[in-house]
């Protein structure tokens, strides 16, 4: 069940963005965090007339947020809108996309997603979004790796060197994705409502950043530094937990794009190398005919990439009864074997070509059609 409470102050309408703030037990922070945010975003010489910011909480946590955050929407300048899920799914990223259904359901051209601790400063929500609209950005991220920001906030060394690690995980295993974004574990960044589909996320733990530059690809990312500062109360609620959720989410992600399973199938049937040589050696070894030891070892081969894209880049498209998944597995690979030989016998024999290179062409047109028909046919989506 999911529960919701506004409070609209003045005109309703379009409000000119809105500002997304996951929350779970930050009631020592809210009241600072709105006096923080009204200030920024309403200042003195602001123009009357000019549409006011929304602010939207999503709150999973078991405290009275929710309660404190609607008594004090009666007395707040800016529109609050308390979304509270008792069935908190997803975490962190789940709520974060839960407030995005809303905000793209009429929540403004803009959402800012900020956590509600203070360790992101409210007063650089308006330049975020002011550096969306005049780069004519999807994204604005909030980085601590500019010039001009910083991690001050980890204090301990402990999570300063978690922090950086993901980060280069992140970046090392997503090159093209995150090009431009120097801080992809930020929580801290600007959307363009229209260029993101909450329909397509499908976010796990923390790191919702990265599923949306995954997933929704961006076409022009901007950059703003900010301080990450220390939490105002409270305490952090990562976890170990969380950082093996982190992982979870990155391999998911890889292969959740057919260029990544493309790139692990190929190298997990290169991998199948080592099985297959290892027990032709011992075969030949035990003065089995060289012939049937390599059929033997090919069969090792198959089994060993079996498992492997089973647990790895399948992991996630095992709809097929497991009988006819291996059946269909091991026919392709067989079939692979029967048909590659006289394919190579029509390119070197018949089209006089050499054998290296007929191996090769081979080698990469078996890939290709194994791997579609791996896509197509045995692990459909
Ligand atoms: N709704 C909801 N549900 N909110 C949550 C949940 C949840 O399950 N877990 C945490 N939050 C809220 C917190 O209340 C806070 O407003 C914000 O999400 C961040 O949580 P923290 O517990 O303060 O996390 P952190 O400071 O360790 O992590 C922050 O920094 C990381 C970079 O170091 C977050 O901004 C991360 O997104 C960021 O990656
Ligand atoms: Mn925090």
């Amino acid at each position: 069940m999911t529960s919701e409470t506004s409070h609209t102050p003045g005109a309703a309408g379009t409000p000119a963005f809105t500002v997304l703030i996951p929350t779970y037990n930050e009631r020592e922070n809210v009241p600072e965090l709105l006096r923080r945010l009204v200030a920024a975003l309403l200042p003195a010489d602001r123009p009357q007339d000019a549409p006011v910011p929304r602010l939207l909480f999503v709150d999973d946590g078991s405290d009275d947020t929710a309660q404190l955050l609607t008594a004090a929407a009666d007395d707040c300048p800016l529109p609050i809108t308390v979304l509270h899920r008792d069935v908190p799914e997803g975490g962190l990223g789940g709520a974060i996309v839960a407030g995005l259904r809303q905000v793209c359901d009429g929540g403004g051209d803009w959402a800012v997603v900020m956590d509600a601790d203070l360790q992101h400063p409210p007063n650089l929500v308006p330049e975020l979004v002011a550096t969306g609209r005049r780069e004519r950005a999807d994204l604005v991220v909030a980085s601590r790796y500019l010039e001009g920001g910083s991690r001050q906030g980890l204090a301990d060394r402990y999570r300063l060197v978690v922090s950086g690690a993901s980060t280069l995980l992140a970046k090392g295993v997503f090159p093209l994705e995150l090009q431009g974004i120097s801080d992809p574990m930020s929580g801290f960044f600007a959307l363009r409502t229209a260029a993101v589909d909450p329909a397509e996320l499908r976010p796990l733990g923390y790191k919702i950043l990265l599923e949306l530059a995954v997933r929704s690809r961006p076409r022009r990312v901007a950059e703003v530094p900010y301080h990450f500062g220390e939490r105002f109360a409270g305490e952090s609620k990562s976890s170990l937990r969380e950082g093996l959720r982190f992982l979870r989410h990155l391999t998911g992600l890889r292969f959740s794009t057919p260029g990544g399973r493309a790139l692990a199938f190929g190298l997990i049937g290169l991998s199948g190398v080592l099985p297959n040589l290892g027990l032709l050696h011992l075969l030949t070894q035990a003065h089995m005919h060289y012939l049937p030891a390599e059929v033997l070892a090919n069969q090792a081969a198959l089994a060993w990439n079996f498992a492997l894209l089973e647990a790895t880049v399948f992991r996630s498209r095992r709809h097929r009864h497991w009988a006819s998944r291996t059946a269909r597995f091991w026919a392709l690979g067989n079939a692979d074997l029967l048909l590659r030989i006289p394919l190579l016998a029509l390119l070197v024999s018949g089209l006089g070509m050499g054998v290296l290179w007929a191996t090769a062409l081979t080698l990469v047109a078996s890939f290709a059609v194994r791997f579609l028909i791996a896509e197509r046919s045995i692990y459909v989506p």
